[in-house]
């Protein structure tokens, strides 16, 4: 983030740094205090702290409430508010990417029992879709992740599996875009997240991992013929919302872009 976030905060004009700070869980409203005493005007929040910052902030934007996180701070002269640009973030990646509203299709989401995945998932629950899928290797997430879901999107047909479920490959060719949100991919020599006979040509698939940036759900799905995007554009249009968060009126796409430009 201080990658696209400090040139941004430069092009504006804004006589301002972004840094990183380490935080001990625990500790994270003493720090958004401290935070405020030294005239910080925002921060964002990243894993594992994002559960926890719903908690520490005095004022939670509905919407970072239904998507259960927090990964953007400001802090106002009353209240520490706290926001999430990763759902928000992932609709304009999606429609950006794929030129199709995320509302249109019918969403595989795998791997979805992580703070990414939930949040992802709950957005789509949030946009309505007609048909979502939520896949995760630890079954007894699926459970609560569901219950959730149902109560944000109380139209759209949830389903709900483990890997070994014999319905996968079939739910699989069911759905339009297929979304990987764990961190399978992230390493050297990590396997393809789907069991082959998933991926079909026509789907649209979207890595939420951009390092590297080429997976092995992507490269499996390149090999069909797919429409495939790796997790740069999320995490570009998640920072430009958080930026636009702190520095309203602001447009900071371009020069985030333009920033993030080496790594695409
Ligand atoms: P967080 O995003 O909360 O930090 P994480 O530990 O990075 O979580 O995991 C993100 C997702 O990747 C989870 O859905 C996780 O599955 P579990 O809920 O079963 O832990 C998934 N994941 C990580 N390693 C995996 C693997 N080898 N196979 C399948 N899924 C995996």
């Amino acid at each position: 983030s201080p990658r696209l976030q400090q040139p941004a905060v430069d092009a504006a004009g804004i006589d301002a740094g972004y840094i990183r700070v380490e935080v001990e869980p625990g500790q994270l409203r003493e720090t958004f205090d401290r935070m405020r005493a030294l005239g910080f005007i925002g921060c964002n929040v990243t894993v594992p702290h994002k559960f926890e910052a719903l908690e520490a902030c005095s004022d939670v934007h509905p919407e970072a409430r239904s998507l259960g996180a927090v990964n953007t701070v400001r802090f106002d002269s009353d209240h520490t508010r706290g926001f999430n640009t990763d759902g928000p973030g992932f609709v304009r990646a999606v429609d950006d990417e794929f030129g199709q509203p995320l509302s249109t299709l019918k969403v595989m989401i795998v791997g979805a029992g992580g703070g990414a995945g939930q949040a992802i998932a709950a957005q789509c629950a949030l946009q309505a879709i007609e048909k979502l899928v939520v896949v995760n290797r630890t079954v007894d997430k699926l459970d609560p992740l569901v219950n959730r879901l149902r109560a944000l999107g109380p139209t759209t047909d949830i389903t709900a599996l483990s890997f070994d479920d014999p319905r996968l490959i079939e739910e699989c060719h069911a759905c339009d875009l297929i979304v990987n949100t764990s961190s399978v991919g992230l390493k050297a020599g990590d396997p393809c997240i789907l069991p082959a006979g998933c991926l079909k040509s026509g789907h649209l698939v979207y890595d939420t991992i951009y390092q590297p940036p080429v997976t092995p759900l992507l490269a499996a799905a390149n090999e069909l013929h797919c429409r495939t995007r790796n997790g740069l554009s999320l995490l570009i249009h998640q920072g430009v919302l958080a930026f636009q968060h702190w520095f309203p009126q602001t447009d900071p796409l371009a020069v985030m872009r333009q920033a993030m430009a080496p790594v695409s």
